[in-house]
């Protein structure tokens, strides 16, 4: 279970970087994705932080993207096709089902999960639990 993976990796002494950098591998192991990974809220928009997958953009201002549109919810959203969406930053051909779920400390985005997949409808309820429950184990570490 990615959950019980995630609470056995996570060590609070250790850096951010570190933790993240293994959580995003745990989230690696997720069916059907070809993208994971944080993007770290700072005073001007969100900045890559670790993930798995290919190049991505390294800055997201926050009124841009699915990203910024989390951030500035403060909720996960589900995107069934990211075709359809002009808000939708592409960063790889492939994505075409995305999910964002905020890490919220003190009613502050502090960062954001990431995952693409390259199917349509990939992303449902549960998987918006599961992010949401991985996101109340991280928020210690910020
Ligand atoms: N699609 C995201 C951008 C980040 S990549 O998916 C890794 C967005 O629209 O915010």
């Amino acid at each position: 279970m990615l959950e019980e993976q995630i609470k056995a990796i996570i060590n609070p002494k250790y850096p951010l970087i570190t933790n993240l950098s293994n959580v995003s591998a745990v989230l690696n192991q997720l069916e059907n994705i070809n993208w994971c990974g944080f993007y770290l809220s700072s005073e001007d928009g969100l900045y890559l932080g670790p993930f798995q997958g290919e190049v991505a953009c390294s800055f997201i201002p926050f009124d841009k993207g699915i990203c910024g549109r989390s951030y500035r919810e403060k909720k996960t959203i589900i995107i069934d096709n990211v075709l359809l969406e002009k808000d939708h930053i592409a960063c790889s051909s492939i994505s075409k089902s995305e999910i964002v779920t905020p890490i919220i400390k003190n009613n502050q985005v502090v960062a954001l999960i990431d995952i693409d997949a390259p199917i349509y409808n990939r992303f449902n309820k549960s998987d918006a639990i599961l992010l949401e429950n991985i996101a109340h184990l991280l928020v210690d570490l910020f």
